[in-house]
């Protein structure tokens, strides 16, 4: 396991303590940003928490990611003043460019992965998204293939 010194520091840092998991297994997504099977099963070894109630945290949460992020994440906003100017359209043109099929978030080379997400606080410039720490507003779907070129 690449960060096994690093998951070690942050269990014994919860070690013994109640409530642990969630923040436990947030601090280690962050690191390694998703839950793999072997980290889980790693942390149940070492925490003696059963593998399924890990699991069953894992899932239940939306915060907690199951599988690998790519290595460019686009956040599409889907709050009030995007929805209301056609954030499903740029959603759509994204997805489409990016040979997303319904439930797949993530590209199939590991370059992109999208989320929809809440209010980006730019409504002004609705429909918004970001992609990494980058802004694009005012957006149409003729716009999305440009922007994507940029990220590879
Ligand atoms: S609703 Fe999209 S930025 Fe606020």
């Amino acid at each position: 396991m690449k960060n096994k010194e690093k998951i070690d520091l942050i269990i014994n840092n919860y070690l013994g303590k109640k409530g642990a998991l969630i923040p436990l297994l947030q601090e280690i997504q962050t690191l390694e940003k998703y839950l793999s099977k072997d980290t889980m099963r790693y942390v149940s070894e070492k925490t003696g928490i059963a593998i399924a109630r890990i699991y069953g945290v894992a899932t239940f949460y939306t915060m907690f990611r199951l599988k690998p992020q790519g290595k460019h994440v686009i956040r599409v906003c889907k709050g009030t003043a995007c929805h209301v100017s056609d954030a499903n359209s740029i959603l759509k043109a994204i997805n489409s460019k990016l040979n997303l099929e319904d439930g797949e978030d993530t590209t199939k080379d590991g370059l992109f992965t999208v989320m929809e997400v809440a209010c980006l606080g730019c409504c002004s410039l609705a429909p918004v998204i970001m992609i990494n720490d980058n802004t694009y507003g005012k957006l149409t779907p003729e716009l999305i293939s440009n922007i994507l070129k940029k990220y590879n």
